[in-house]
């Protein structure tokens, strides 16, 4: 079974909970979300293979390390997994970016799926797929299989929010997929939100309702 690793750093905490702020406005949502999507990468990202490089500093020629070459794709579910892909790019650059479009019918709460393009190479590469709230897991868990079906063997989950049994859904699905979250929260509610959580993620960020 892959690893649930819920990131405790005080930065990550602090600005999650800023974000949790019913009054913190769009602009600063979006920032928050950013910065957060950066941090988590930097967790995400810790087992990526390196190499030995020769460099030469201002004083001598050295041995260092440098990252191996592997190739990633950054894979926001949307709306919401938008908002965190400037961040993770920011960290690496050279990642092809893929888009899974999907939404919670409001009265099943199953996910719809209506858009998927990826990279042609997906089979190669490894995908960080991104979504801030991960609830009942039905979009993470149909997410992961659109990935799957196209060919991805080496998929990774990056949240910001997600509930425990959205977390044990998305695990007994696909175990062979770690996830990182910045928050297990409490449950959901009767509407399927996440409790305490952070309201709707995807209206949140782009100022709908
Ligand atoms: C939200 C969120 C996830 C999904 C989580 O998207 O961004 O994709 O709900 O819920 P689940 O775990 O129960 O599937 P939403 O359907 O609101 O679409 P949006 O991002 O376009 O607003
Ligand atoms: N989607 C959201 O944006 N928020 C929730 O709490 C649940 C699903």
């Amino acid at each position: 079974m892959a690893e649930i690793t819920e990131v405790k750093h005080p930065l990550v905490q602090h600005k999650l909970t800023m974000i949790r702020n019913k009054e913190v406005g769009t602009k600063d949502f979006r920032a928050l979300v950013d910065e957060l999507a950066m941090l988590l990468t930097y967790e995400a990202s810790r087992d990526l293979p390196v190499e030995t490089v020769e460099v030469e500093t201002p004083i001598q020629k050295t041995e260092a390390k440098s990252l191996a070459g592997k190739k990633l794709a950054v894979v926001p579910i949307l709306r919401a997994g938008l908002g965190m892909v400037d961040g993770i790019l920011q960290l690496i650059p050279a990642a092809k970016v893929g888009h899974i479009g999907m939404y919670r019918d409001e009265e099943t709460l199953e996910p719809v799926e209506y858009f998927v393009k990826l990279p042609d190479d997906i089979e190669q590469r490894e995908v960080l797929l991104v979504d801030p709230m991960l609830a009942t897991g039905g979009s993470a868990i149909d997410g992961i299989a659109a990935l799957k079906k196209r060919g991805a063997t080496q998929i990774k989950l990056i949240t910001l929010v997600s509930s425990p049994e959205g977390l044990a859904a998305v695990q007994k699905a696909h175990p062979d997929v770690p996830i990182v979250t910045a928050s297990i929260d409490e449950g959901l509610n009767d509407d399927g939100y996440i409790v305490p959580g952070l309201g709707d993620a995807g209206d949140r960020l782009f100022g709908t309702h």
